[in-house]
């Protein structure tokens, strides 16, 4: 790797790297629907969303979930069942669970309307250091940057190695804009998730090419974690328009109380699988096949309607075999 130079954080650079920045998001944002106004609880569901899951993921989930649950009260009233099953999809459910504890917060302990200070918003379930200062620069204009995966490459790169843990966070903030810290921190984001890019930046369409040390010779790539690869079988019990579903234990430290197909244990799989799918939850690739038949016989569980489907919590997996199999 090329030696970098270690670029310093005078005023010309700090004022250069704004108004480069700035100007590049006005021309080149994503037009995203939690872009469209400035509602701290629009803003505040989409941060959550946006922790480990992809813009992409997450556009249609929002949408839904926001015709669900237009308001923080109608987030506070709802029984946990129907904020996980409005969640389904997205993963990581205890985000589900933190917001919906933190909507209760917000309607008893602040009247119903969005805290605006760091320190209130810190002290919400689910609402850390990146999250507070995401909702009060994006909804409420307060000088408070964000460092998330996106920012730490960026930083990264722009002033070389050297730069660690609380140093990108001192670094985001002697950078942040104070006229427009909301957009500046969501430039730094964008420009991380659409052109300063992990594998292959395109340093060509960059805006702070000429302040950047590394200009594309990038650190040598982190060795590949080997994903671990797990077979499971799942009954699809399907008869007169209504499936035969159970639901994980209460106290389950995966996905607790969330609903799925039965498992077919190893020793019990003697037919051919109706259909396979692959699945992956973070170092685990799952081939999951499905077998159309009886469910195994269990003291648990219970015949859901097709209609209702979708008002349980399902688990990510489940979703997708049952739209696989065109039940939902
Ligand atoms: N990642 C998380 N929040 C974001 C936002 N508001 N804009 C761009 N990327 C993001």
């Amino acid at each position: 790797m090329r030696p970098v130079n270690r670029q310093k954080l005078d005023g010309l650079t700090t004022r250069r790297w704004r108004q480069r920045l700035l100007s590049w998001y006005d021309r080149n944002r994503r037009d995203l629907p939690w872009r469209q106004d400035r509602d701290p609880y629009r803003v505040w569901i989409s941060e959550i969303m946006l922790q480990q899951t992809r813009v992409s993921a997450v556009l249609e989930h929002y949408r839904r979930f926001l015709r669900r649950f237009p308001t923080v009260q109608k987030l506070a009233a709802a029984r946990e069942p129907a904020v996980l099953a409005a969640w389904s999809g997205l993963g990581y459910y205890r985000r589900a669970r933190m917001m919906h504890a933190a909507a209760k917060v917000i309607v008893k302990q602040h009247g119903g309307r969005f805290p605006g200070g760091i320190v209130e918003l810190r002290s919400l379930p689910g609402v850390g250091r990146y999250t507070a200062a995401a909702i009060s620069s994006i909804a409420f204009d307060a000088p408070a940057a964000v460092v998330d995966g996106n920012v730490e490459r960026v930083l990264g790169r722009v002033f070389g190695p050297g730069l660690a843990g609380e140093s990108f966070w001192q670094t985001a903030e002697a950078l942040l804009s104070h006229k427009r810290p909301g957009d500046f921190n969501q430039a730094m984001m964008e420009l991380g998730a659409t052109v300063c890019l992990p594998r292959q930046p395109r340093c060509s369409t960059c805006p702070v090419f000429g302040l950047c040390a590394t200009r594309g010779h990038l650190e040598q790539p982190k060795k590949v974690i080997h994903q671990k690869q797990r077979d499971i079988c799942y009954a699809l019990d399907h008869r007169n328009s209504s499936v035969f579903l159970v639901q994980r234990p209460k106290h389950s430290s995966l996905m607790p109380g969330m609903w799925e197909l039965p498992e077919i244990p190893a020793t019990n799989r003697s037919s051919p699988a109706s259909f396979t799918l692959r699945h992956s939850i973070t170092v685990t690739d799952y081939t999951v096949r499905v077998m159309r038949g009886p469910a195994p016989v269990l003291n648990q569980g219970r015949w859901v309607a097709r209609k209702n489907i979708l008002m349980l919590p399902l688990t990510g997996l489940t979703r997708k075999i049952l739209r696989q199999a065109h039940v939902i």
